[in-house]
């Protein structure tokens, strides 16, 4: 082989790296940055010592306009706060979630909503049930001895 075709082929091959190398720094910059960082909003901080004296709403679900609700739900060691919600079949309902003590996850079995229930932000995730039944919410986050109790329920009506 020529050996100018060996060097354009080699010289391909270190700009390839260099680039490479331009790309990763590229990234770490970004991560420094702290934008690649999950920053809660401002609006959506709270501070978890007064979760349960005034500093979010007490737990309860409420229509804001025909067919749509909004509902405050405090996950607390061990226990969900309402523990029952009932909705009809089409209703869009927003959540709003957060704990006044540990991490726990809030996840509605059978459907695609689990977020993080983190002390001093309100987790905010909304969805229309489609399907009639009996949903458990399940929290997904190890949270302490009772953790795997911490059921509650969502009644779904036609
Ligand atoms: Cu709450 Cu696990």
């Amino acid at each position: 082989m020529d050996k100018h075709v060996i060097e354009a082929y080699e010289r391909g091959w270190m700009y390839f790296s260099l680039l490479m190398i331009l790309v990763f720094l590229v990234f770490i910059g970004y991560t420094l940055s702290g934008y690649a960082f999950y920053v809660p909003d401002a609006a959506r901080r709270i501070d978890p010592t007064t979760v349960r004296t005034g500093g979010f709403p007490q737990p309860h679900v409420e229509e804001v306009a025909p067919g749509k609700y909004q509902a405050y739900v405090i996950g607390q060691a061990f226990t969900w706060l309402p523990s029952e919600m009932r909705f009809k079949v089409g209703d869009e309902v927003t959540f709003f979630v957060t704990s006044p003590d540990v991490q726990h996850g809030f996840y509605i079995h059978g459907t695609n909503i689990n977020v993080q229930v983190i002390p001093g932000e309100v987790a905010k995730v909304k969805t229309t049930f489609k399907r009639p039944g009996e949903y458990l919410v399940i929290c997904n986050e190890y949270c302490g001895i009772g953790h795997q109790n911490m059921i509650g329920r969502i009644v779904v009506e036609e």
